[in-house]
């Protein structure tokens, strides 16, 4: 069946957030949206580079690197409308930048529980970042067990005539962390299955032990460091260094 001018494959989120029917309203509207995107896009790269200088300067300083990935992604749009209906918020331009924080994510996955603390931290000394919100689920992890360090920040774009305060949500986390947090998500998302009680409870131990195996890489890291520091030595010929730009986070 062919689609009417007024758009009729559009849902009615989507109507409401781009105006009625497809004439110069709703095109404007659409241009509106891409611009909003693409400040998210920039925020976004803003904090990549952020903490890929980050990354470069402390690998020199400690000889090894603290970020071993760095993923971001932007919210679809069905995903945007979909978050502004669930949490009953109008669908609007204004809306999304007033009530989302989340359109702009950026995941940096560290080697060490120390390099969360001390790459947010150094973050947040820079005096162009404003921090909106900090939920550390390391120190205080989610009753399933899911441990992360999140911030939600405003950081500044600078466009052609005005500079512009964008959100972006970070999430830190450890290598076990993540692999904790990537293979939860696989299962709990997949939606034909029944999340039994014994799966969550197997998935609970699952994150005790990857909290364990993060202590004990980080003693194993301060022994190390005590070392080095006795004798004043580094610690030889440097390893090969990857780092993960893939743009891929969920
Ligand atoms: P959202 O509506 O999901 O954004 O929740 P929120 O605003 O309360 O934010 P919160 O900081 O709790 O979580 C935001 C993001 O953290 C999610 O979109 C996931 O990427 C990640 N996250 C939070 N909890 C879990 C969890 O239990 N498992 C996994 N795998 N990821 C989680
Ligand atoms: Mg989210």
């Amino acid at each position: 069946m062919p689609q009417s001018r007024e758009g009729s494959f559009l849902s009615d989120s989507m109507k409401e957030l781009l105006g009625p029917g497809v004439g110069q309203i709703s095109f404007e509207r659409m241009q509106e949206l891409n611009r909003l995107m693409s400040y998210y896009r920039c925020a976004m790269m803003e904090v990549v580079t952020k903490f890929n200088v980050l990354n470069e300067q402390f690998s020199l300083q400690f000889d090894r690197n603290p970020i071993t990935g760095i993923k971001s992604r932007l919210k679809t749009l069905p995903s945007i409308l979909e978050k502004l209906e669930r949490r009953g918020y109008p669908f609007s331009l204004e809306s999304i930048e007033e009530n989302l924080n989340d359109v702009a994510g950026v995941r940096v996955i560290c080697s060490f529980r120390e390099d969360v603390r001390m790459l947010s931290e150094a973050l947040m000394q820079q005096d162009d970042i404003i921090l909106i919100e900090r939920k550390d689920y390391i120190r205080n992890p989610k009753p399933n067990g899911y441990r992360s360090l999140h911030m939600i920040v405003s950081v500044p774009i600078f466009l052609a005539h005005e500079k512009k305060y964008m959100r972006v949500e970070i999430q830190l986390r450890t290598l076990a962390m993540d692999f904790w947090a990537t293979l939860e998500h696989q299962l709990r998302y997949k939606k034909d299955f029944d999340f039994a009680s014994d799966m969550e409870k197997e998935l609970f131990t699952c994150a005790h032990l990857s909290a364990e195996l993060d202590e004990r890489m980080d003693g194993l890291r301060q022994l190390m460091q005590q070392q080095n520091e006795q004798t004043g030595s580094s610690s030889g010929e440097k390893p090969l260094r990857w780092t993960d730009q893939s743009h891929n986070l969920r």
